[in-house]
């Protein structure tokens, strides 16, 4: 997600990015910071050192199943390097923009807008939210964008969902994906887009759900992942997860269509009816 809005951002915006574990190039885009978000004097170093108007807060443990396992760590990184980062832009009265997402919400209601009240289903789940309420209690001029599953163009090290799928397919190994799990994916290019196109808008201090307009079990969401890959006839086909004891009929959320609008327009869409 990070690396899409750097690129994305770099054409209009002086972009400055960080990295945790390797440095790496961006085209278009010449300065680059280490960034341990456990570290809290490093954050407020690099805050210090490049003063930004703004701070978009992608950085994150996002693998569910990792914050599951290593819980303090989870919360390190997302809760309290949030709110570093968060009170660092406030002392210097940069924006703050907080990447967030679906997984706030169980999945058992479905269609989720801005109003509801977020229903947790993981520790993941869990720690961003509490990022989100660390920023709004720290920050005066902040916007949240819970955004649903994406796919698109990872850089070379962090791949989304599509590129699992392209590895699995390329090893040749089974590929078992939720049946009962409907997500409206989002490319990350146009939620990208999306976040910039909102913050050229005087809006501050609002949560807006970001998705694509289609809703889709993870199993359909891999078998037109793997048809776009080509890989279809070589491999012998993702099986289906019959009997799921977890059932998550996941976040189906407002949709995004990328065009020039106002912010009111993406929270105006009409909800897609659930099947
Ligand atoms: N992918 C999705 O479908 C999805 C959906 C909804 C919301 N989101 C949210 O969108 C944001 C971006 O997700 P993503 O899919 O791009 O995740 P990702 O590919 O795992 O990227 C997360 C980034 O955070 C960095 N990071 C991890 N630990 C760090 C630490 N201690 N200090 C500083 N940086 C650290 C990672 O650096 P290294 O690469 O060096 O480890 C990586 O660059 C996250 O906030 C996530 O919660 C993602």
């Amino acid at each position: 997600m990070g690396w899409n809005i750097v690129r994305y951002s770099a054409k209009n915006y002086d972009v400055c990015f960080t990295y945790y574990k390797q440095p790496f190039l961006i085209k278009g885009c010449q300065d680059s910071y280490h960034l341990d978000l456990q570290n809290i004097e490093e954050i407020e170093e690099v805050v210090e050192v490049v003063q930004p108007g703004i701070i978009i807060h992608t950085a994150a443990l996002a693998n569910a199943d990792v914050c599951e396992q290593r819980r303090s760590i989870a919360h390190a990184i997302n809760v309290e390097g949030t709110r570093c980062l968060a009170e660092c832009a406030e002392k210097i009265g940069a924006r703050f923009v907080y990447i967030s997402t679906d997984m706030v919400f169980d999945g058992n209601k479905g269609n989720y807008t801005e109003k509801d009240r977020a229903t947790l289903v993981n520790y993941y789940g869990e720690t961003k939210l509490l990022g989100e309420k660390v920023v709004r209690e720290v920050s005066t001029d902040y916007l949240i964008f819970r955004m649903a599953v994406m796919y698109g163009h990872g850089n070379e090290k962090n791949g989304c969902f599509t590129d699992w799928i392209r590895r699995g397919l390329q090893r040749r190994s089974p590929i078992s994906l939720f049946t009962d799990q409907y997500r409206t994916p989002l490319f990350a290019w146009e939620g990208g887009q999306a976040i910039l196109e909102v913050l050229q808008h005087p809006v501050r201090n609002e949560i807006f759900h970001l998705a694509g307009s289609e809703r889709i079990t993870r199993y359909d969401f891999g078998q037109t992942s793997a048809d776009f890959l080509g890989t279809r006839k070589k491999i012998s086909i993702l099986s289906k997860c019959a009997k799921l004891q977890l059932s998550r009929n996941a976040a189906m959320i407002a949709h995004w269509i990328p065009q020039k609008s106002p912010p009111s327009w993406v929270l105006s869409f009409p909800m897609l009816k659930p099947a």
